[in-house]
């Protein structure tokens, strides 16, 4: 699955390496949340959903125009903790088509929309293509879970932690340790 992509003259290293860089998920020009993929060869539209599931969760969806789920995000907001991610699944065949990157950065404009100015997301040991997101993102470690984070790149604690490249690096080739506790990956938004 790591492989090298083109972008342009330049080689860059991808976890997702049967995707073209051409068949990403593109914003349709003039379109009201359509987004465009080439899905195994077949160019498919994915219609954005936004819609409120409780009072303070919003969930965010993208359909194929037939109705099939390709990713899922919920957002939600806690008086006491602020606005977290509680949830978020691309499903299996579309992950590699920057849906990922996309359901984030919409949850993050749905957070400031309604007056949210930091998000957060808990993450498991086994879920490293949401930190790896994030990471690429610009979210930080919430520095109280920094010590899982190490752990999890199999650091010692009183080491400093590498550079963000080679952190992803070390997250695309899989170098990690299990751990039972969550880190935390947050992000300020400000206003643009
Ligand atoms: C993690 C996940 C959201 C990524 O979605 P995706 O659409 O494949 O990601 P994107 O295409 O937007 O990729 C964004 C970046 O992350 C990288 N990335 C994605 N998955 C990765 C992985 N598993 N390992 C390393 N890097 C990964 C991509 O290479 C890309 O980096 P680049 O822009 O430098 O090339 C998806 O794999 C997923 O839903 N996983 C399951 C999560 C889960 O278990 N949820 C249920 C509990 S809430």
């Amino acid at each position: 699955m790591v492989g090298k992509i083109k972008i342009g003259n330049r080689v860059k290293e991808t976890f997702h390496d049967h995707v073209p860089v051409a068949h990403k998920a593109k914003r349709v020009v003039g379109s009201r949340g359509q987004y465009a993929i080439v899905h195994f060869g077949e160019r498919k539209i994915l219609n954005l959903g936004i819609s409120e599931i409780l009072p303070g969760s919003k969930e965010l969806t993208f359909k194929e125009t037939n109705g099939k789920t390709a990713a899922t995000f919920w957002v939600s907001n806690s008086h006491h903790e602020g606005w977290w991610v509680t949830h978020r699944y691309v499903e299996q065949e579309y992950r590699g088509y920057n849906l990922g990157k996309l359901g984030f950065g919409l949850s993050e404009k749905v957070v400031k929309q309604n007056g949210g100015h930091k998000i957060s997301v808990s993450v498991l040991s086994v879920q490293p293509g949401v930190m790896a997101v994030l990471l690429s993102m610009g979210y930080a470690i919430c520095p109280a879970t920094i010590p899982a984070f190490k752990k999890f790149l199999k650091i010692p604690e009183g080491q400093k932690l590498p550079s963000k490249q080679k952190v992803l690096s070390q997250i695309r080739h899989g170098r990690l340790e299990h751990i039972w506790d969550p880190v935390v990956f947050e992000k300020k938004l400000v206003d643009e």
